[in-house]
């Protein structure tokens, strides 16, 4: 069975109700009924009934079985608005503007995770990444024990040496521009979790990533890599995790052995944990791009509860199966 109908059949066996804000979006429209279709997830779709039922009925989607909530009109909308203004007031909000705020369906659907309402959140198909982040920030914040939320990618290529048989997690992808080192040894933790739990690698490892292996460059942006992985190994000990390796040195086994002699990671690498925002995101659409590799996510890691992000060119397979990893999250 391949990963993707893996992670669906798995959504299948403890079914989740998920909340999808971007309700007169076509190809979220389509996905809804997919997904209740084929009984991956209970779906509660938002937006004005009529202007959702005028999208379905224009991509051709039965909406039986679909939960629609009109946010301004839901029985819910005071509570969550009072809510939202009690947990912002330090931070400026007024009770006018929690109002206003509650009326966007993104925070809407986030304040339905909040309340136990849905176990999980996806957009993005109509909304920048940040404008999908920003409400799961403010509102379901950090799990325990982590302080930065991060996204990855589930990278599947055809080369069966590479990774765990083809199979690997790159990050952070998505989320932070510029991580210190406490978040990248977090990153990686994460990453590996992201790496077992969903990616179905039994054994995570993790490499971290710099232009340089063991002290062949120096540079402040290399001590940061060498600071992370320190941390990284004395808070997570269970953790198999290398640094700082270049990325051959990471994924080759003769160049990872003679960079790293006796590293149970170096050449091995299954999870690669880039240094910044800007060489994860441009290496993981530059190793799908170039080298013809599938790209699964990006999936948000560290949030209390699973929201998850979908790029403006997705399609409606891409939203199933967002939707079914939001599942296996919650
Ligand atoms: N982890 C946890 N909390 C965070 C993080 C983080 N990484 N970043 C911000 N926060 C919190 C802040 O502490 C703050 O909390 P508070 O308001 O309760 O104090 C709240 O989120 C808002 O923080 P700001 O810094 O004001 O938020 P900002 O407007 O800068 O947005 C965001 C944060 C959305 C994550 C921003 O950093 C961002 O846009 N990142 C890049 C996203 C992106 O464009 N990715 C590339 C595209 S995705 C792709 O190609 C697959």
């Amino acid at each position: 069975m391949d990963l993707i109908t893996t992670i669906r059949e798995k959504a299948k066996a403890d079914k989740k109700h998920i909340v999808l804000p971007e309700g007169t979006e076509k190809r979220t429209v389509k996905a809804a009924e997919l997904i209740v279709k084929e009984k991956i997830a209970d779906i509660t779709l938002l937006g004005d009934p009529d202007a959702i039922g005028k999208i379905a009925a224009e991509v051709g989607a039965d909406l039986a079985g679909v939960d629609i909530v009109d946010p301004v009109k839901s029985p819910d909308f005071q509570a969550y608005a009072d809510a939202y203004f009690k947990m912002r007031e330090s931070k400026g909000m007024t009770a006018d503007k929690a109002v206003v705020t509650m009326k966007d369906p993104l925070f809407f659907g986030v304040m339905m995770v909040y309340s136990g309402k849905c176990h999980g959140m996806v957009a993005g198909a109509e909304n920048a990444t940040g404008n999908v982040l920003r409400p799961a920030l403010q509102i379901l914040k950090t799990k325990p024990g982590i302080s930065s939320v991060t996204g990855s990618f589930i990278m599947i290529s055809d080369n069966t040496q590479l990774g765990d048989k083809g199979v690997s997690v790159f990050a952070d992808c998505a989320v932070t521009p510029v991580m210190t080192a406490e978040q990248m040894a977090e990153c990686a933790y994460c990453s590996a979790l992201t790496a077992k739990e969903i990616a179905g690698i039994a054994e995570p490892k993790v490499a971290m990533l710099s232009f340089s292996t063991k002290g062949s460059a120096s540079h402040e942006t290399v001590d940061k890599v060498i600071e992370a992985t320190k941390i990284a190994q004395e808070r997570y000990p269970d953790l198999l995790i290398d640094g700082e390796l270049q990325m051959d040195a990471a994924t080759v086994e003769s160049v990872g052995q003679s960079k790293s002699p006796g590293s149970r990671v170096a050449g091995r690498a299954n999870v690669f944990i880039f240094p910044s925002l800007e060489s994860g995101n441009i290496g993981y659409k530059a190793v799908q791009r170039f080298g013809g590799v599938e790209a699964i996510g990006p999936i948000l890691q560290g949030i209390a509860k699973p929201v998850n992000d979908l790029s403006r060119g997705c399609s409606i397979e891409d939203v199933v199966n967002t939707v079914a990893v939001v599942c296996c999250q919650a």
